[in-house]
Order: structure tokens, then sequence, then C-alpha cells
């Protein structure tokens, strides 16, 4: 009977090891201390213990039961605190960090500056990606002899068997054309998103980078409110006070055109290597929509005037910031887009 009470202990010191939910700490329970179980059998047999024996068996198996109830109650209450053997997690130690999602800089700033012209009333259009010539083109006063219809400048898309030429969108100019064509003026819009250009990659230039475009057409839109809507604009973005000019420029949708400057972030216009010792830094190019435009959407240019301008998300954050090469956008290192 001793031997019978130190294997039956070994076995339940071994199995108590093996405790690890309370699946195992029920099965535990049922093996050894059940109705049934092991320990119950054992004192079943003692009244089969020779007398001169009874003392000393009963001793081990009063003994045997206690050790085997004080298994049972610790690993139960080990499970309830969540500190089970063979989990050897310290549940006081500090989490582990890991790196959390953030939107890219690059939405970030289409939604700050989608946002500013939000305020003074401007509506969002998205426009498409895939256009036809005529909306990235003709609408857009661009002659058939234009370099930036050619192969070497714009991706066309293989338009055969289909009633037009289709290309990926070289600005978000043709945004206006589609604006135009289903709404009435007066229009507040700006136009957000992603152009492709079928250039040489390199620190200032990608194939495909993003653009906003603006277009606003009432009766009577001056020049002046196209340079005060830029002005508005160049201090909420980079910073009140900040001076800004526009030169003379040509495009072929507005008439005037030009391109506005502003002052050299890094020099505050003293002349630097960035601003080519200048002291200026071009943003954007604008002016008035050119009365063929308004024609080609079937508006009258007798009625109608209105501005426009469009600009580079890339090119305006690496001004903002300082970013030196246009690349780094698109290379998704967490040291940089971490700083945004
Ligand atoms: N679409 C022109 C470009 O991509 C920018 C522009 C937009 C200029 C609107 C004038 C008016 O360079």
């Amino acid at each position: 009977m001793i031997e019978k009470i130190e294997s039956i202990k070994s076995e339940a010191l071994n199995e108590a090891a093996l405790i690890k939910n309370v699946d195992t700490l029920e099965q535990f329970r049922i093996k050894f201390l059940g109705r049934k179980g092991l320990v119950h059998e054992l004192f079943e047999g003692f009244k089969d213990v020779p007398p001169q024996e009874k003392g000393r068996t009963g001793k081990a198996l009063n003994e045997l039961k206690q050790v085997l109830q004080e298994i049972f109650d610790s690993k139960k209450s080990e499970l309830e605190t969540g500190s089970a053997a063979g989990d050897d997690t310290d549940h006081t130690l500090p989490g582990r960090t890991f790196n959390k999602g953030t939107r890219h800089l690059i939405h970030q700033a289409i939604d700050e500056i989608t946002s500013i012209f939000a305020k003074i009333g401007f509506d969002i259009y998205e426009g498409y990606e895939l256009e036809d010539e005529f909306h990235n083109f003709d609408a857009l006063n661009t002659p058939d002899y234009h370099p930036s219809r050619d192969m070497q400048d714009t991706f066309y898309v293989d338009s055969a068997g289909k009633d037009k030429k289709y290309l990926l969108r070289t600005h978000t100019s043709p945004g206006q054309v589609h604006v135009m064509q289903s709404n009435k003026p007066p229009i507040r819009v700006v136009v957000p998103g992603k152009v492709y250009r079928n250039e040489e990659v390199s620190s200032r230039s990608l194939a495909v980078f993003h653009q906003v475009e603006g277009l606003y057409v009432d009766k009577d839109v001056s020049f002046r409110e196209l340079k005060g809507t830029l002005d508005y604009f160049a201090w909420e973005f980079f910073g009140k006070g900040l001076k800004t000019r526009l030169r003379p420029s040509f495009f072929p949708f507005t008439e005037p055109s030009a391109e506005m400057d502003v002052e050299c972030i890094l020099c505050k216009g003293e002349g630097c290597r960035v601003c080519k010792h200048t002291g200026w830094l071009e943003i954007l190019g604008c002016g008035m929509v050119d009365p063929n435009v308004f024609k080609a959407v079937g508006y009258d240019p007798e009625e109608y005037t209105g501005f426009a301008f469009g600009m580079g998300i890339e090119r305006t954050l690496m001004i903002k910031h300082g970013i030196p090469d246009i690349r780094i956008f698109y290379e998704n290192d967490i040291r940089f887009l971490k700083q945004f």
C-alpha cells in the first residue's frame, strides 16, 4: 500500500507540471481527487491493510491527500491570476511598442491644402487618372503640335478599337473640364490627385506625382482675386507674412498666365543654394481661364471669366520642409515618415 501511495504521489507530481489550463486542472482533479479518483480508491482499500500497518499507512494516505489538494489549490489560483507554471511571461513588464501607421505625408498635405481652400468656399473634385486626349489636351486649348503631347512626355494607353485616344493624365487640369462640363457657374473647386509624366526619375522629378488644381468661374472674376486667393493660400500653408510674387508665364489654357514664387523659406529671401541665389522658389502655375477653354465646355466667354491654378504637392512639401530629394516620398522609410 505504501508503495502504491508513493507511486501515485510521484505520478501526481509529474502531471501537476503539465497543468496549463482549466481543462488539464479538472482532469487532474478527477483523476486524483474525484469521487472515483485514485485517492478515493486508496481509502477504499484501507480496510484490507493489516492492522499492524494501519497507523503508518493511514498517515501516508492523509499526507498524500493533503499534498494533492495543495497542488490543486495552488494551480487553481495560478490560473486565476494568469501566472500558470510554464508561462514565464512577466505581466508587470511594460508592453512592447510597435510602429503605428499614419496617413502618408502626401495625403496629409492633400487634406491640408484642400481644407485651406474649403474654408473659402471651394469644393473638392477627384477627377480621373485615365483620361482621353480631349480632356487632357484639346479642351485645354493645347494644339496638336504641342510638345507635351509627345510620346516622350505622355503615357499613352493602348486604345486600339476605342473611339478615343486614352492616356494617363499629365496634370490635374482635365478635372477643370469635367467640372465645367457638368456644372454651371459659379464654380469653385479644387482637384487633388496623381498625375503621370514620361520623365526620367531624378532628385527633382518622378514619373508619378501629385498635383492640386484650382478653378474659379463666375461673372467678373478678376486677376486680382486670383492673386488674393493664392496669397491667402501661401500664408495659410507656409506661414503668415511670407512674401510672394507673380511672374509672367505661359500655359495654353490660361491667358494671361503666371507663375507664383514664394520667398525662399531657407534663406528668407537672402539667396542660397536651394533658391539658386534668387531668394525665390516657384510653387505653382496659374492664370485667367482662356476663352477657348470656355468655348470647349460650352460656356459663353463673354459672360463668364475665371481663374485656374495648379501646383505640385511633392514640390510644395519639399519647399515647406526642406526635403532635398523627391524620391524620399516613395521609399517608405519609417525614419522619414515618422517625422510627419
Ligand atoms: N497644369 C499646369 C501644370 O501642370 C499648371 C496650371 C494649372 C497652370 C492651372 C495654370 C493653370 O504645369
